[in-house]
């Protein structure tokens, strides 16, 4: 039996201001930052450990997983960031109010936008300054990798899902216990393709920020039980939170 901790980011800047974040690399506000601590601490007292930790090259995910292995007096292990574990990109709707995207296009579509498999954002264009190939932590994969300037979920499982198979798998075979520190939508990612979540069924899922979700995986790693650390009704109040982010502000 492996157990398995994956966390999406305390609350970031871009949450708090209800804007659209993606690869925009945007610092953890107060409140997430006293989130990732706070995790920090719970996982301590469940006496959970850690011998690596992978998270993304945002730092909203960095700051998340270092303020937690702080707490644990774990900042000593070591912390893998890779851009397969980013969050989903939002192409031009990055930097968008979400109320007023829905105002203007109608919730329908942002929810598409926001939720659906395979449905992607408008995308930015190539010459956009915010385009990944003209920011630091992509410049080695130009020319190598095909950065995105829009994706959908289905995109971003397909960089997580063979991320987790072929890089943090075997890390787990080998006996590491693993701490994942990533975003809601690289982390429905992972949770579709560990828990055989259907394309559908998919759409209804959100994720709290700043909550420890602890899988027990078998051997063949099918999963055995998966869980949210901490009070469930303040979890589902989190999780009704970031469904609600896209609501009209205007009841037509
Ligand atoms: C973002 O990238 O805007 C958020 O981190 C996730 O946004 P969503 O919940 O609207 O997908």
């Amino acid at each position: 039996m492996y157990t398995l901790v994956v966390i999406r980011h305390g609350e970031s800047e871009w949450n708090k201001k209800n804007l659209f974040c993606g690869w925009t690399d945007v610092e953890l506000s107060d409140k997430g930052m006293k989130e990732a601590s706070e995790a920090g601490r719970l996982l301590k007292k469940e006496g959970l450990s850690f011998d690596c930790c992978f998270t993304s090259v945002l730092k909203r995910a960095i700051h998340t997983a270092y303020r937690i292995l702080d707490e644990m007096d774990l900042v000593w292990i070591p912390v893998i960031k890779d851009y397969h574990l980013n969050e989903r990109h939002y192409g031009a709707l990055q930097g968008l109010n979400k109320t007023e995207t829905a105002d203007k296009y109608g919730e329908k579509q942002v929810l598409l936008w926001r939720r659906s498999y395979d449905v992607r954002p408008p995308a930015l264009s190539e010459d956009d300054p915010r385009n990944p190939v003209n920011q630091a932590p992509y410049q080695k994969m130009k020319g190598k990798v095909a950065l995105p300037l829009s994706e959908c979920l289905k995109d971003t499982v397909g960089r997580v899902a063979p991320y987790f198979d072929e890089v943090i798998r075997p890390r787990m075979e080998a006996g590491d216990r693993v701490l994942i520190a990533a975003h809601g939508n690289s982390i429905r990612a992972l949770r579709k393709h560990l828990e055989g979540i259907s394309d559908k069924e998919i759409a209804g899922m959100n994720i709290p920020t700043g909550i420890p979700l602890v899988y027990h995986l078998n051997s063949d790693f099918t999963v055995h039980d998966v869980s949210y650390l901490g009070d469930q009704e303040a979890i589902q109040a989190k999780i009704n939170a970031v469904k609600n982010q896209s609501a009209c502000s205007v009841k037509k």
